[in-house]
């Protein structure tokens, strides 16, 4: 009865053990990515990308104006006329080229990864890049058998694609944007976030060395401005977007009345509901999983647990003690549960929405933990006392913090965890198979995991509904955002 006895966790020293960097070169200085070749910007502008783990700039990066945008869609336009019309089994076999070639140097992609955007080396080594390749690969083998998946129909590309993505997810968004598309027969113009556009440009010249015809990856980095440029442009077939909720509104406000196709995949605030007759140590690294993965910067991350009344004090202890143990420090540790917050702008959010819980009357919780003296940090935290209307229970955090409510009875839990705007994503643990069919019927969300959280397939697809967005990416359902001629 080890509860009855609470133990205080042992505390462990480790050894640093960091990863080597040597393996990646970088340039001071990239230009855009336009027809197979590196272009000085129109615009004359750069950015600076930072590690936010040392504050300590990485590199600069074009800023693309409208005339770069305008290039780089030109260049993909002239590009389909000839990979749209490519036998299938052509267009897999450069895929699958991709998909090898990154697995060969996965180690170097998870490294700059984890420079460029602060995730730790763990995750980017064991999670982003083994799914980016296996995304490659099973976009791969759809690209010869269009018409096996959609029976009856002719199946055609769409045109060109234009793919804007976050910073939470550099690479993987990069996979499940790029690899549909080509399969399906279009032509790419990518814009990569401002934060994290480095995996990118190492993605664009990995095209070049895999003898992908030039125009058909187009890679423009630059902030919101050559987003925005992107999505107005009259010769793109089809935007899709992942990111914030505001952004998506402005997005589908500037695409409506326009032939453009729209998918997007936007924020969310999960249910993550434990039962009283969970396996308990089991949901106790989901809910650490489901929160505290990529420091909480995940659209689908679990943010409102709901745990059964009966079993609250005891699971909250034990989620207590386990935040003591993780290890928040320097991304490229391979010890390292948590690492650094992308940019000060998102340090701030976090920031500010927890004060907003404090002030609003929440109990706060965070282990004692040593943050590193430079770089944008946040030590895990948990609120418990938090009422529904709290703003740390309705809007997306973004962040490594948790809200704790309970509940009573399944229907309350069912009640509680739909009220939100959001519907992306949700979690049930129970050894309870009906109950898990009961609530994965009535949770409004896109994906609902049992007993486990935050499983990725390519072969699974995913995507939100309200404020989550619209659209599915991944699996069969991943084609169909970027084909012609097939009833949706
Ligand atoms: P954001 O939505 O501004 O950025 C996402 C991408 O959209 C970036 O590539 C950005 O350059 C681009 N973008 C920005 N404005 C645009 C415009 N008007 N037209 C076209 N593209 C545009 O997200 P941001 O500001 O980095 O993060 C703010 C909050 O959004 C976060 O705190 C988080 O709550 C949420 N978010 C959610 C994501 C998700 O995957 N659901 C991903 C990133 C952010
Ligand atoms: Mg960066």
């Amino acid at each position: 009865m080890a509860d009855a006895h609470p133990v205080e966790p042992v505390e462990f020293t480790y050894v640093p053990s960091r990863e080597a960097t040597d393996l990646v070169s970088l340039r001071d200085r990239y230009g855009l990515w336009i027809d197979g070749k590196f272009r000085a910007p129109a615009s004359k502008r750069f950015l600076t990308t930072v590690n936010p783990a040392t504050e300590e700039p990485l590199a600069e990066v074009a800023e693309g104006g409208e005339r770069d945008v305008d290039r780089a869609v030109r260049a993909a336009r002239r590009a389909f006329e000839t990979w749209g019309r490519l036998p299938g089994k052509e267009r897999a076999k450069y895929l699958y080229r991709i998909a090898r070639m990154l697995q060969e140097r996965a180690r170097e992609f998870a490294v700059l990864e984890t420079l460029d955007g602060g995730k730790p080396i763990k995750e980017a080594r064991d999670v982003d890049l083994p799914l980016v390749a296996a995304h490659f690969f099973y976009y791969a083998g759809w690209a010869d058998k269009l018409e096996y998946a959609f029976p009856g129909v002719r199946p055609a590309p769409l045109g060109v694609a234009g793919q804007i993505i976050p910073w939470n997810f550099p690479m993987l968004m990069l996979a499940w944007k790029v690899a549909p598309a080509l399969a399906a027969g279009n032509t790419v113009v990518l814009k990569p976030a401002e934060t994290t556009p480095l995996t990118a440009l190492a993605f664009a010249q990995l095209t070049a060395e895999a003898d992908l015809p030039p125009g058909v990856v187009n890679i423009v980095t630059g902030a919101g401005e050559t987003g925005a440029a992107l999505v107005r442009h009259p010769g793109v077939d089809k935007i899709a977007f992942t990111g914030s909720t505001a952004v998506g509104k402005l997005i589908q406000k500037a695409v409506a009345g326009t032939p453009k196709r729209l998918t997007l995949e936007l924020g969310g605030k999960a249910p993550h509901v434990i039962f009283e007759d969970a396996p308990v140590d089991q949901a106790i690294e989901g809910v650490i999983n489901g929160i505290f993965f990529n420091q909480g910067h995940v659209c689908c991350a679990g943010s409102r647990l709901f745990v059964q009344e009966s079993i609250a004090d005891r699971f909250v202890d034990k989620l207590k003690r386990r935040l003591s143990t993780l290890r928040v420090g320097d991304p490229l540790d391979k010890n390292t549960d948590i690492g650094a917050i992308n940019s000060p702008e998102q340090l701030d959010k976090i920031t500010e929405l927890v004060e907003s819980g404090i002030e609003e009357g929440a109990e706060i919780y965070q282990p004692a933990c040593r943050l590193p003296d430079r770089g944008y940090f946040f030590a895990p935290t948990l609120f418990t006392g938090v009422s529904q209307s709290h703003r740390i229970a309705q809007e997306e955090i973004f962040g490594p913090v948790l809200s704790i409510m309970t509940f009573r009875t399944p229907d309350e839990a069912v009640e509680k965890a739909n009220n939100t705007p959001y519907g992306l994503s949700a979690g049930v643990w129970t050894t309870k198979g009906s109950r898990i069919l009961w609530m994965a019927d009535r949770l409004k969300a896109g994906v609902v995991w049992a007993n486990t959280y935050n499983k990725f397939d390519p072969a699974s697809p995913f995507g939100g509904y309200q404020e989550s967005g619209f659209g599915r990416e991944g699996g069969r359902h991943g084609l169909l955002p970027y084909l012609e001629g097939v009833p949706r």
